[in-house]
C-alpha cells in the first residue's frame, strides 16, 4: 500500500520533502512483520529511503478478541441446553446463534471453545497441531481403551502408530478384501434363507458383519460365537464414553447410574474376551493370526529395551482397534442405506454403477474405479459422521481467525456441524453425493469435510472403511433392493453418531 504525503523529513541540517510512504505488513505463523518505507527527497532531488522494520512476535500483539457465547450461571456454567438437548444438540442451536466459532462456560470453571469453521480445524490438527493435545479431554475415553493408538500422545504415539501402518497398506488391504468378501457372503446367505419380505435389524447385521471383519482381517480371529456378547459390550463401553462430556460433565465411574453400571460390566466384558485371545495366541497355535496386525504386535519389540509389549499393553491395542474399527463403519452402512431408500435417483445411479461390475468377488482395482460409490458414502459421512467431536485440550494461548484461544481451555471439533455449514454445504441437508465430484471438491476448503479426522492423527483405518463400505454396498445391491421400514430416523450422539431407533429393512430379490 502506499500514499502520497505532504511533510518533511529534518536529518543533518538538511531538509527532506516526503514525496511517499509505502506500507507494507505481513503475517506468517510466528511473527507478524511490519515495514515503514519512506522516500524522500533533499533539494538536489537525490533520492533517499529510509526502511523502519518491526518484527513483532505474534503472541506480543494485544489483536486477538475474545469468542463470542453465552453467559455462564457461577459453577455450573451454561448447562441448560446440554442438559435438554445433548451436547451435539446444544452446540448446532449455539452455532446457529454465534456463528462456527464461540465458547461456553461449563461446569467448576472450565470452557469449551467450539472451533467448527475450517479455518479453525486446521489450525487445530495440521498447522498448529503441537499446541492441541488428547490430554485431560480423553481421560473418559482412556477409561475404555487405556493408552491405545486413540488415545496415546507423543513418543509413545509415534511409537504405536508406526508399528500398526504397515497393517493398513494396499498389499495388506488386498489381502483384506478377500476375508471382506466372504464375511460379507456369509451375510447374504443368510438374509437368502429369510422368508420373503421379513423386517431385518440392519443396526445389528451391520454391527455383526463388520465386527467379524475387523476380528478376521486384523487379528485373525473368528469372534462370530461371541459376537453378540462383544457387540453390546462395546455398545455399552462407547456409550459410557460419551457420557463422559469433557469438562467436568461425567458423573463419577463409582455411582450406580444405569449407563456407568453398564459401563463397568463392559470392561469386565472385553477384558475376559481379549486376555483370553492373548493367553491363546500365547500359548496355543497362533497360524490364524499370521501375517495380521496381532502377529505384528506379538512380535514388536521396544528398540531400547528389546522387551516386547506387554499384556496391558496389547489389551489396548486390541480393545482400541476393534472398537475403532468396526462401530465406526457399521453406522456409516446403516446411514448410507438409510440415505439411498430415501433418494430414489441416488440409489438408481448407484445400482447401475455397480451393474457394470464384473461377475465374481471385486479386486481392489474395481472398487476404486466405483466412483459414484465413494461420493455416496462420502456424502453419507457429511451429513452423519459417526466420529460426530474430536475434541483436544489447549496447551498455550493460540489466536484463530483473530479470536483468542486460551491455553488450558479445550476446543472441540464437529465434522457434524462443520459439513453443514451453509457457506461451504449449499442446502446442507440435502443428501447430494455430487457435491463430491471432481470439479465440485476442487475451490472447496481442504477442512471442510473432515469426518475421519485429518492431519498426523487422521484415522488409520480411513481406506479401511471406505473399501469395506464400498464392497458392501457392491455385493448387497447387486443381488437386493433394500428398503429401510422405520420412518424419519433421528440420531443419538453417544460415543458415535448413530439413529435414535433400531433400524428395519425389508429386502426384494433383484
Ligand atoms: C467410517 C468409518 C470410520 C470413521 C468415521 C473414523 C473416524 C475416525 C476419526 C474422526 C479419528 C480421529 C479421532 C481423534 O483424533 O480423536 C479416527 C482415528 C482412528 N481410527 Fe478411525 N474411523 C473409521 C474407521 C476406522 C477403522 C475401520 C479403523 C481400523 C480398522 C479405525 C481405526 C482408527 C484408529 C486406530 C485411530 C487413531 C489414529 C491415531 O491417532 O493415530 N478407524 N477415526
Amino acid at each position: 500500500m502506499s500514499q502520497q504525503v505532504s511533510g518533511s523529513i529534518e536529518y543533518a541540517e538538511l531538509n527532506f520533502p516526503v514525496i511517499e510512504i509505502v506500507q507494507y505488513a505481513t503475517s506468517s505463523r510466528r511473527v507478524v512483520l511490519c515495514s515503514l518505507f519512506v522516500v524522500a527527497s533533499n533539494r538536489d532531488n537525490k533520492n533517499f529511503l529510509i526502511i523502519v522494520y518491526n518484527r513483532i512476535p505474534r503472541n506480543h500483539l494485544v489483536t486477538s478478541k475474545p469468542l463470542p457465547g453465552p453467559q455462564g450461571l457461577p459453577l455450573i456454567g451454561h448447562v441448560t441446553p446440554f442438559i435438554r438437548h445433548g451436547i451435539l444438540g446444544a452446540f448446532d442451536l449455539l452455532s446457529k446463534r454465534y456463528g462456527p466459532m464461540y465458547q461456553v462456560p461449563l461446569p467448576f470453571g472450565n470452557t469449551a471453545i467450539v472451533l467448527a469453521h475450517p479455518d479453525g480445524v486446521e489450525r487445530v490438527l495440521r498447522s498448529n497441531r503441537e499446541n492441541y493435545h488428547k490430554g485431560s479431554v480423553y481421560d473418559g475415553a482412556r477409561l475404555l481403551l487405556g493408552e491405545g493408538l486413540v488415545t496415546a500422545e507423543g513418543r509413545a504415539w509415534e511409537r504405536q502408530r508406526a508399528l500398526a501402518q504397515p497393517a493398513f497398506n494396499s498389499t495388506q488391504l488386498d489381502i483384506y478384501l478377500r476375508t471382506m468378501t466372504e464375511c460379507t457372503e456369509d451375510l447374504l446367505c443368510e438374509w437368502r434363507s429369510l422368508p420373503a419380505g421379513k423386517r431385518i435389524d440392519l443396526t445389528e447385521a451391520a454391527t455383526r458383519l463388520t465386527l467379524a471383519i475387523a476380528g478376521r482381517t486384523l487379528f485373525g480371529l473368528d469372534l462370530s460365537g461371541h459376537s453378540n456378547r462383544a457387540g453390546k459390550a462395546f455398545r455399552d463401553g462407547l456409550r459410557g464414553i460419551g457420557s463422559r462430556g469433557p469438562g467436568g460433565l461425567a458423573v463419577p465411574l463409582w455411582l450406580p447410574t444405569p449407563v456407568n453400571v453398564r459401563f463397568r460390566r463392559a470392561l469386565v466384558t472385553l477384558d475376559q474376551l481379549v486376555y483370553d485371545i492373548i493367553r491363546r495366541f500365547r500359548t496355543c497355535d497362533a497360524s490364524n493370526a499370521a501375517g495380521t496386525l496381532l502377529d505384528m504386535l506379538m512380535a514388536a519389540r521396544d528398540p531400547e529395551t528389546g522387551r516386547g509389549l506387554t499384556d496391558r499393553q496389547l489389551r489396548d491395542e486390541i480393545v482400541t482397534l476393534y472398537l475403532a474399527g468396526h462401530e465406526t463403519t457399521a453406522n456409516m452402512l446403516v446411514w448410507t442405506f438409510y440415505l439411498l431408500s430415501r433418494s430414489l435417483d441416488v440409489h438408481d445411479r448407484l445400482e447401475q454403477e455397480l451393474d457394470t461390475l464384473p461377475e465374481g468377488p471385486p479386486s481392489l482395482a474395481t472398487l476404486k474405479g466405483l466412483e459414484y460409490a465413494q461420493m455416496v458414502l462420502s456424502e453419507a459421512l457429511r451429513l452423519y459422521p459417526p466420529a460426530w467431536t474430536i475434541a483436544r485440550n489447549v496447551i498455550h494461548d493460540d489466536e484463530v481467525c483473530g479470536y483468542k484461544i486460551p491455553g488450558g481451555s479445550f476446543v472441540l471439533l464437529s465434522p457434524y456441524i462443520t459439513q453443514r455449514l451453509e457457506e461451504f454445504w449449499p442446502d446442507p441437508g440435502r443428501f447430494d453425493p455430487q457435491r463430491f465430484s471432481a470439479e465440485n471438491i476442487r475451490g472447496r476448503h481442504r477442512f471442510a469435510w473432515f469426518p475421519f479426522s485429518a492431519g498426523p492423527r487422521v484415522c488409520i483405518g480411513k481406506q479401511f472403511s471406505m473399501l469395506e463400505g464400498q464392497l458392501i454396498l457392491a455385493q448387497v445391491m447387486r443381488e437386493f433392493r433394500v428398503s429401510v421400514d422405520s420412518g424419519t430416523l433421528g440420531f443419538k450422539a453417544e460415543g458415535t453418531l448413530h439413529p435414535d431407533r433400531p433400524v428395519y429393512i425389508r429386502l426384494v430379490k433383484r
